[in-house]
């Protein structure tokens, strides 16, 4: 496995590698790798030739008073789980390499965005599709892996590869939770030992709302107001949002008589996690 830190580097590899005919698996990552990462590794292990696993902490995507700072970090522990999953590049850019000057132009994401994670975070997807297209343009990959629990940044990953005409396959993988059903998230590190305790209801809540639509359910108000009564009894942190959206062109719907995502975000104090449950599949 080799580590890369030069852009330009790594942009001749991949040229090279894409005029052999080798296909190339991308894994884009902050790093603080876990198993819900692994899945991803795996994925792209089984269907590539190479693979390409990049680890940067994209501070574009960050909001004034977010988590940038306290966002774990472990370099050593990446680089061996990268290895065990036979990853043969980490691109490990620094933040000068990647933003060495105010950018003259930047991506802003004008549908999918004003829901969810990106009405509570502004600006929030236009750093992500920013920074994928660099890293789209540095690697050239054939396929690109993203896992479920961020199911809006699949589907705003899903429009920019549609827009901007990337000749690249997006391939979601399944959430991968923890035994109790809590999704793996970097940030869990940073819950307190009560606000763990809680956790785990938010995936209890998003089964539970989609046994409340199997059961019969049809008014998204309803739905919303009895997974919110849940929560709150149960979750030890703050909600953020709970909404239930056509999927994947997210738009607001009053009847769930379609394919659906019923999503929640939860603050901590040290942090915000987010689930989703993607149900009534076409
Ligand atoms: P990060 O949060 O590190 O996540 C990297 C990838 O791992 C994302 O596709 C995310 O959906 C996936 N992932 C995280 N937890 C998962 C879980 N429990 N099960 C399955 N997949 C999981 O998402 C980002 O980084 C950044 O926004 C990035 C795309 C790298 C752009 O900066």
């Amino acid at each position: 496995m080799e580590i890369i830190t030069s852009i330009k580097q790594l942009q001749h590899k991949s040229i090279s590698w894409i005029r052999q005919g080798k296909s190339i698996g991308f894994v884009p990552t902050m790093g603080y790798l876990h198993e819900g990462h692994e899945a991803l590794m795996k994925k792209a292990r089984q269907e590539n030739d190479i693979v390409i696993l990049s680890i940067f902490v994209n501070p574009l995507q960050f909001g004034e008073n977010e988590d940038l700072d306290s966002y774990p970090r472990d370099e050593e522990h990446d680089r061996k789980v990268a290895e065990e999953n036979e990853v043969d590049v980490i691109f490990f850019p620094s933040v000068d390499s990647m933003y060495p000057k105010r950018l003259s132009l930047e991506l802003s994401v004008v549908r999918r965005a004003d829901v969810l994670c990106g009405k509570s975070r502004p600006g929030h997807f236009d750093g992500v599709v920013t920074v994928l297209a660099k890293l789209f343009n540095i690697i050239h990959p054939t396929r690109v892996y993203f896992g479920m629990k961020d199911a809006q940044q699949i589907a705003v990953v899903d429009a920019l590869i549609e827009d901007f005409n990337y000749p690249i396959d997006l391939v979601a993988v399944p959430t991968v939770r923890e035994e109790d059903g809590l999704a793996k998230s970097s940030r869990n590190v940073n819950l307190f030992d009560q606000e763990r305790v809680g956790a785990p209801s938010i995936h209890q809540a998003l089964q539970y709302g989609r046994q409340l639509v199997e059961n019969g359910e049809k008014s998204k108000s309803e739905l919303i107001k009895k997974v919110r009564q849940f929560l709150e009894n149960k979750s030890h942190g703050n909600i953020d949002y709970i909404e239930l959206l056509a999927y994947p062109k997210l738009e607001l719907i009053e009847f769930i008589d379609q394919q659906v995502i019923l999503a929640v975000a939860v603050y901590y104090q040290k942090a915000r996690l987010i689930d989703n449950v993607v149900f009534n599949e076409k």
